[in-house]
């Protein structure tokens, strides 16, 4: 199953397309077999411009297949992010036999007179090879806002009809319809509420059950843009809370976040997953606009995070969000060594092959002192993340990984604080370019691109004062 491990110069694990500038997952959906992934697209260059929906399917979530463009701009505009979904009963009446999909996204044209930004609808009957713009389009358009994008749309069992979120500046507007094609308002959340620091973008909305109970919350994710002296650049927040159809409502008011690295954005979940599966899958886009345009790649520009399984936790009076890699990452690699050693200060060099790395560590979490692993591609190039058990801090340093001169937020470190934690349990996959990692069992998320120049040679673990006996796996 794995790639042949061939070509350093582009990731090995994460979607990427062939040529050309990429940005926000679009349209996430699984049909007939396949995971749909269409994705904010510029066939013209590596830089953003022009917007279409490029297109790539997978059976595995892991391995994906690029596919011709979905979508191009027409007359109404460019094409901006929205969402797919099944129309299983043929509530738009686009199909003939049998459901179909319909993508809904935003129109943008700019005009003499300003930015306008309009939702449309475009279906397909074979399996999104190819798709038909509706004659009716757009079909929600506003008279004014100019922010006014990025639709996700569901079908909403208890009030048997679909339902749209959809950024509007700095809040979420909610809309309901029975067909996809004409949209009533319902509310607007987020007056308030959560983070204000730049636009509101690429909303989603779903329930979740809280992991060992019967209950279930509904989770909103809201990413936001960039803006002058933001010191993240773009960033993700999440809402846990109630949904009855109409208003969302929020059981907190500051921003909860939803990975503490720099480059996950514009995530969003799968739908339609079978219910027999019942997953809550999420892609982001793995890079940050601070530097998007920036980045260091060759004939083509931007890379998807692997995607992530999202369950709730109740923790300490707390709904978190939890991510886990999904389990067909386990089966993807040939090979498996455990790692079963003592950790001090001389320190423990593991060797590594070419290729994707999935390393999981498990050790009693130290009170005191500082373990820090090196990922070591030559005596110039690492990058270092150092647990400060002392001030219960996690950094990612990557100044010395590579490239890092693009952008003056991209080489200062990544930090993340973690509260009390018995075990030190960390699960991180190392690409290419870049570093994906969760610890405590999927509670806590960062997401951090890096540009070496060479290959990863080893990875080595070191603690300042006193030991750790470390077990783990590590998968290559
Ligand atoms: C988010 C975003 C969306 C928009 C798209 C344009 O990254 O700004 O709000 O639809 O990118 O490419």
């Amino acid at each position: 199953m794995s790639l042949t491990k061939v070509n350093p110069s582009r990731p090995y694990l994460h979607y990427a397309p062939e040529k050309n500038w990429m940005n926000d997952p679009n349209g996430l959906v699984f049909f007939n077999n396949e995971y749909h992934l269409f994705y904010q697209y510029h066939p013209n260059g590596t830089t953003w411009g022009p917007m279409h929906w490029g297109h790539a399917v997978s059976r595995n979530l892991i391995d994906w297949e690029e596919l011709p463009i979905a979508l191009y701009p027409d007359h109404h505009g460019t094409i901006f992010s929205g969402s797919a979904v099944v129309d299983w009963h043929n509530t738009t009446g686009f199909f003939n036999d049998g459901p179909g999909l319909v993508a809904i996204f935003t129109h943008h044209k700019e005009t003499d007179s300003g930015i306008v930004q309009s939702q449309s609808l475009a279906y397909s009957t074979d399996s999104g090879r190819t798709w038909i713009k509706y004659e009716g389009n757009p079909v929600l358009s506003h008279p004014s806002n100019p922010d006014f994008r990025d639709p996700k749309v569901f079908w909403h069992d208890e009030s048997d009809k679909w339902v749209m979120v959809l950024a509007t500046g700095q809040t979420i507007s909610i809309y309901s319809s029975q067909n996809l094609i004409s949209w009533v308002f319902e509310s607007e959340f987020g007056t308030n509420i959560g983070s204000h620091e730049g636009v509101w973008e690429c909303p989603d909305l779903f329930a979740l059950k809280i992991e060992g109970t019967q209950e279930v919350k509904w989770v909103m994710i809201v990413s936001i843009g960039d803006g002058d002296g933001l010191a993240y650049g773009s960033r993700t927040q999440y809402f846990t809370g109630w949904f009855d159809g109409k208003a969302f409502i929020s059981e907190h008011s500051e921003a909860k976040w939803l990975d503490d690295g720099r480059d996950q954005y514009a995530g969003v979940t799968f739908s339609d997953i079978p219910e027999e599966d019942n997953r809550r899958i999420l892609i982001g886009w793995m890079s940050n606009w601070r530097y998007a345009n920036q980045v260091p790649t060759e004939g083509w520009r931007s890379q998807m995070t692997l995607p992530r399984e999202l369950t709730l936790k109740e923790i300490e009076g707390n709904t978190k969000l939890i991510q886990h890699f999904p389990e067909e990452l386990d089966t993807w690699f040939n090979h498996t060594n455990q790692i079963e050693k003592t950790v001090g200060s001389s320190g423990l060099n593991i060797d590594v092959e070419k290729g994707p790395i999935y390393l999981a560590l498990n050790t009693q979490c130290p009170n005191s002192g500082e373990l820090q692993i090196s990922l070591n591609y030559s005596d110039q190039t690492y990058t270092v993340i150092q647990f400060n058990f002392n001030e219960q801090k996690l950094s990612l340093k990557r100044s010395k990984s590579g490239e890092v001169n693009f952008s003056e937020l991209f080489s200062k470190d990544q930090e993340l604080f973690f509260r009390d934690m018995t075990d030190l349990q960390l699960t991180m996959v190392i690409d290419t370019f870049s570093v994906e990692l969760l610890l405590n069992d999927g509670e806590y998320a960062l997401t951090s691109l890096q540009f070496p120049d060479e290959s990863l040679k080893n990875i080595s673990l070191r603690m300042d004062t006193g030991e750790v006996s470390m077990k783990g796996v590590i998968k290559q």
